[in-house]
């Protein structure tokens, strides 16, 4: 396997263990990678898709040794791409890159919307091997969307297939009454972060979010990517590739 390395990034021609369908319209590919035991929950890599200029980003769900696991919903060229990956396939793959969750030893609260689960069940498994106390509650639109992979403790489906009927949004409130978490970490489209900051703020909870922006260079120097957040008062930019993707809920100004 080539690796190059240069100040800021690390370039390797990796090979595709596996790729699988685990739900009606997500993929599993594992990829063997030697920096694979460095990447923490949160942190993320960058793929090159064939063909196409900008490499795609995307969260680590799983490591085991020198395997990583994305998780990842088709969506345009770039998915359809890795899609297509064959085991033993060679793959172009850049990371990992990001600031992950800063774990905390507390009772967690870990909520994944959507194939924002992938993340949030990367995080689940090193609290599990810490022995730490945890809840992990999922959202997904139906049950044909679950992956089939990912364990919740509990889920909620929009059309009521699977789970709870509705959005974990409206459920939120009662499982941190009932589960009282310390901290809770999430992941999914904004709304569903941008809300759970605001009950964070109500239960006066410490709160991580993994944030997603459409990504160009991916390691912060085109600013595609950046967010207002609030630092010592004041309201500065920062780039999620760079900064993020994890930050505190508190510290985001949502929009
Ligand atoms: C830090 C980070 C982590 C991510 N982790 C995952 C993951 O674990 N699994 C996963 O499936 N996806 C993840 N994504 C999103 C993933 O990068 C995009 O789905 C992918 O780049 C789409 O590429 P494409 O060529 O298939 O689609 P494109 O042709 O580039 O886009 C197709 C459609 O998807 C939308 N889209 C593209 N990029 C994003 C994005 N970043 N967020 C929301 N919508 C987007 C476009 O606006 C367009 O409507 C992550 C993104 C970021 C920034
Ligand atoms: S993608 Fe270029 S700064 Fe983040």
């Amino acid at each position: 396997m080539d690796v190059l390395k240069n100040k800021t990034k690390k370039i390797y021609k990796a090979k595709v263990s596996r790729v699988e369908k685990i739900s009606s319209n997500s993929h599993l590919i594992e990829i063997n990678l030697p920096s694979a035991e460095e990447i923490q929950p949160g942190q993320f890599i960058s793929i090159y898709c064939s063909g196409l200029t900008l490499r795609r980003p995307f969260s680590v769900y799983s490591q085991n040794g020198n395997t990583i696991g994305i998780m990842f919903k088709e969506r345009g060229l770039g998915t359809k791409y890795i899609k297509s990956l064959k085991s033993g396939d060679d793959i172009d793959v850049i990371g990992p890159f990001g600031n992950g969750f800063d774990i905390k030893n507390k009772k967690s609260l870990l909520i994944g919307a959507g194939i924002g689960a992938a993340p949030i069940a990367f995080l689940k498994s090193k609290l599990d091997k810490m022995k730490q106390e945890n809840l992990f509650i999922c959202g997904f639109l139906n049950k044909n969307e679950i992956p089939n992979c990912v364990n919740v403790d509990k889920v909620y489906t929009d059309d009521g297939s699977a789970g709870e009927k509705g959005s974990v949004l409206n459920y939120l409130g009662a499982v941190i009454n009932e589960y009282k978490p310390e901290i809770i970490y999430v992941c999914g489209p904004l709304i569903v972060l941008r809300e759970t900051a605001k009950l964070a703020e109500i239960f006066d909870l410490e709160i991580q979010v993994a944030m997603e922006k459409v990504m160009a260079c991916g390691i912060g120097v085109c600013r595609g990517c950046v967010i207002d957040i609030k630092k010592d008062g004041k309201i500065i930019n920062a780039s999620v590739c760079k900064d993020g993707p994890v930050f505190s809920g508190k510290e985001v100004v949502w929009q």
